[in-house]
């Protein structure tokens, strides 16, 4: 299918390298994230995830952590159903069609404009969605966003490439913009910085990680006071494990006794906060 896409930076390509970790996901019959809409956009562009040489690890944990991340937006919106969601580095996820939301949720896809234009060609845009597009680190991006509504806001795969200041101002616009909400993102601890910088899965993103990553999940709190850590969720003890294949089940169960341990995989942090919008 002659699908023009725009020229990529290598901050941009970035995203296929979660899009093909669920697209891969959704073709195990074990899937976590049953994201057949990532299969469906790297088969109408004939896309070779195989280049990423993506292990089964890998592959689950990207659909497992987009799967928590997409719970913490149900359950904001089933409380809030004049919510907007805010998607920050969306690349070509599409979230809004895994989590069901009423008509009167409004969802804010935020990437690049050249990763913006490629969703317009490759994901159908619901009336509820709109795109910001926009580099994160300017100050004035969140003025296109209501600030009367209670927020979710979610960074899948994102804050690695932030420098700590810039994470540390995005956090203060956003806990400023909205009345109330949620902020949450895979975190990166040091070690899992360490590891995404070393480790052969990651070498197409290695050379633009920018975050020193952090070990206590309270230390966004002493960043920014609005903020509240609501839950940290380790992936180790999420019940999805016993859908992973019996080796890393094993290990990933081991794992789970110990916090430390767990810190060293990918943890999903929840934070909520009164803003003064
Ligand atoms: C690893 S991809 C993750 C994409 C998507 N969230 C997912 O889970 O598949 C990182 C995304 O963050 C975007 N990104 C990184 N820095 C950004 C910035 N300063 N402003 C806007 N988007 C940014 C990239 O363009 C890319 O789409």
């Amino acid at each position: 299918m002659g699908i023009t896409l725009p020229a990529f930076t290598p901050m941009e390509d970035s995203m296929f390298l979660t899009l093909c970790g669920k697209a891969l996901d959704s073709r195990s019959p074990r899937s976590i994230l049953h994201d057949t809409t990532a299969d469906e956009i790297v088969r109408k562009l004939d896309y070779d995830c195989e280049q990423f040489r993506l292990s089964t690890s890998l592959i689950i944990n990207i659909a497992h952590r987009s799967k928590k991340l997409d719970e913490v937006v149900e359950r904001f919106i089933e409380r809030h159903p004049d919510a907007v969601v805010l998607d920050l580095g969306v690349g070509l996820d599409s979230r809004m069609v895994r989590v069901a939301s009423p008509s009167t949720v409004d969802w804010y896809d935020v990437d690049f404009p050249n990763v913006v234009a490629a969703r317009k060609l490759l994901i159908p845009q619901s009336l509820k969605a709109h795109s910001i597009d926009v580099d994160l680190t300017d100050p004035d991006w969140l003025d296109q966003v209501p600030i009367d509504r209670p927020a979710v806001i979610v960074a899948d795969g994102l804050l690695a490439f932030l420098t700590q200041d810039d994470m540390i101002a995005l956090l203060d616009r956003l806990t400023s913009h909205f009345p109330t909400g949620e902020i949450a993102f895979n975190g990166y601890t040091r070690f899992a910085i360490w590891a995404a910088k070393h480790y052969h899965g990651t070498q197409s993103v290695a050379d633009l990680i920018e975050s020193p990553g952090f070990d206590d999940p309270r230390e966004p709190e002493r960043w920014n006071p609005k903020l509240k850590l609501v839950r940290e969720i380790l992936l180790t003890r999420e019940p999805e494990v016993a859908e992973f294949p019996f080796a890393l089940r094993e290990f990933t169960r081991l794992a789970a006794h110990s916090t430390w341990w767990s810190r060293k995989g990918t943890t999903v942090l929840q934070y909520e906060f009164v803003g003064d919008g």
